[in-house]
């Protein structure tokens, strides 16, 4: 006991001492270090045990294996997840720890290292990971231990990884539940209503926009291994996982301490200027006039994915949603916003595979933009989150056509939906009718 109490003493010493007042400017991640090959699975060995120029650490794009090999380089250099730590040492980060009266600084806190860096318990860790190398190979492939001195041996295949703790993210729900376990939230950790207050930026997040606007680290083209989970398909499987994410989060809420948790609903609704308030009385409330409403950002898009795949559940789901609405609307009623976000969330659980299963030729993905961009009624009375789905929406599909045809690259079709994100750039200037008359432009492009 007392021998635990020392080693305890002695640990804060070693972490007071690791936290000076005056501290260490970010340093960027250490170069690669050798490191023992562990035995035990489920374990994470660290960015530097991936980094060896023979394994990842190339400096230029190899062509021994079906992998490009200068992984490492490509994030270390371009991706912002090796960042993430470092902009914990930002001003904006100083000022939401004050707002959230942590007891540390942004980059000593789990509430921020969870999501900025890969931050898993000493127990699970074989080899060196470093908060500082932020978001690292294994916060998205898994822990390596299980696989990394197997995976390069002959004969050992992407399966066998996968069965001994590496990430399946050909799996478009099981890549998406990974991403957004940051870019949305889940029940570990996420950006609430007291972190946006606190000067948090909000997020944003469709899953295929977001894998291809990283710096890509994996082969692409049509004949690259894992083709087929990248472009329309994964946006479509990515629109249904946020939504029973989001679901999911809604129960949470409602069945916990933070209700109402004010970013389940529109910003809008609560913050807008009373000076010019003619639009808010002219364009009227779904139920009783004066309430908030819950957000329909992640339904926006997804509703016309399930139209396609499976018309009865539209319907099912329409009905649900709309009980979501009510009862969320209502803020007294949390028993009944967890019944109605379950209901919902088994619904949107079941037409996963028949949406994962949708076929995306040319022809599909033309007319799936045509549905999106002429969906105006329901765009007029959603929200700026709303409009950004269907902008992001768009541009994804615009890209799997582009990628057919690369003259499409500069065309009146990606003009008019760039001009859809400049609407919603500034949330606060946002105008529901002039983004639908943008949209029109795009039906006209298509
Ligand atoms: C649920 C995950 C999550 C949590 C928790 C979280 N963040 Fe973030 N944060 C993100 C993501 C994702 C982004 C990038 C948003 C984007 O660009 O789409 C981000 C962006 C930021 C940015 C803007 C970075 C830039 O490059 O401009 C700052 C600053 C920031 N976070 C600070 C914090 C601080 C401080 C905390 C802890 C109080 C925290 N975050 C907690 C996920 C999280
Ligand atoms: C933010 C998440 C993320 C991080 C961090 C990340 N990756 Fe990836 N990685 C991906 C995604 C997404 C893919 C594409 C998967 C697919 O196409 O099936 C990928 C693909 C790969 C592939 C190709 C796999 C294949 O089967 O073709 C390799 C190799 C790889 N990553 C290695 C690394 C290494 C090494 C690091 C760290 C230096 C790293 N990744 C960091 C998300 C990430
Ligand atoms: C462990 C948390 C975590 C995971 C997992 C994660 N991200 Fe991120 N991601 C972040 C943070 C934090 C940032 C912001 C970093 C910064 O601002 O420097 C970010 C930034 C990004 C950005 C840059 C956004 C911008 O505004 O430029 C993209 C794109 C992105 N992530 C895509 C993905 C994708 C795709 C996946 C899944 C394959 C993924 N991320 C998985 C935490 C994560
Ligand atoms: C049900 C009402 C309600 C909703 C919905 C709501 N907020 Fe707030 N918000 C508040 C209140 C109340 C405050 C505290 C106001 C103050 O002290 O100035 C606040 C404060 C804030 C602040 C800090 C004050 C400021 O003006 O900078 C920000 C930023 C913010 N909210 C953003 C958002 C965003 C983004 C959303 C949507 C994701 C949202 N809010 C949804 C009620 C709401």
């Amino acid at each position: 006991m007392k021998r635990m109490m020392i080693l305890f003493v002695l640990m804060l010493a070693a972490v007071a001492s690791a936290q000076q007042p005056g501290n260490p400017a970010p340093q960027q991640p250490q170069p690669p270090a050798p490191v023992q090959p562990p035995s035990v699975p489920n374990h994470y060995d660290g960015v530097a045990s991936c980094a060896n120029s023979g394994c990842h650490g190339s400096t230029q794009p190899l062509d021994a294996s079906h992998v490009l090999q200068n992984e490492y380089y490509t994030w270390l250099s371009k991706d912002r997840h090796a960042q993430a730590y470092n902009v914990l040492f930002s001003d904006r980060s100083a000022r939401v720890a004050r707002n959230m009266r942590l007891k540390g600084k942004a980059y000593q806190e789990t509430v921020c290292l969870d999501c900025h860096s890969t931050n898993v318990p000493a127990r699970l860790v074989s080899g060196k990971v470093d908060v500082e190398d932020g978001v690292q190979c294994e916060a998205c492939h898994g822990p390596a231990s299980g696989w990394r001195a197997e995976h390069t041996q002959a004969g050992w295949t992407y399966e066998q990884s996968v069965a001994r703790g590496m990430t399946d993210l050909r799996n478009l729900p099981v890549r998406a539940s990974g991403c957004l376990s940051c870019h949305l939230g889940n029940d570990k950790k996420e950006v609430d209503h007291e972190l946006i207050a606190s000067g948090h930026p909000i997020l944003a997040f469709e899953l295929d926009n977001y894998t291809e606007t990283m710096p890509p680290h994996w082969r692409r083209g049509k004949d690259s291994v894992a083709a087929d989970t990248h472009g329309a398909r994964a946006f479509a499987v990515g629109q249904a996982a946020a939504f029973s994410q989001s679901l999911d989060n809604l129960a949470r809420h409602a069945r916990g301490e933070k209700w109402p948790e004010f970013s389940d609903m529109s910003c809008i609704n609560c913050h807008h200027s009373l000076e010019t308030s003619g639009w808010r009385q002219e364009r009227g409330w779904p139920g009783r006039a004066g309430l908030p409403s819950w957000s329909p950002q992640h339904w926006a898009v997804l509703r016309l994915l399930v139209g396609r795949a499976n018309p009865s559940a539209r319907a099912k789901l329409d009905n649900d949603v709309e009980i979501v609405a009510v009862r969320v609307a209502r803020m007294n009623d949390s028993n009944g916003v967890l019944q109605a976000a379950n209901e919902a969330r088994r619904t949107i659980d079941n037409v996963i595979p028949q949406i994962a299963a949708l076929s995306w030729r040319d022809d599909d993905v033309r007319s799936m933009m045509r549905t999106i961009a002429g969906d105006t009624d329901f765009l007029l009375t959603a929200d700026v989150h709303s409009a950004e789905q269907t902008a992001l929406a768009l541009q994804s599909l615009a890209s799997a056509l582009t990628r057919n045809n690369p003259r499409l690259l500069k065309s009146p079709m990606t003009e008019a939906i760039d001009a859809l994100f400049e609407e919603v750039k500034s949330r606060e200037r946002y105008e529901p009718s002039r983004f639908v008359q943008k949209l029109a432009a795009v039906r006209a492009a298509l």
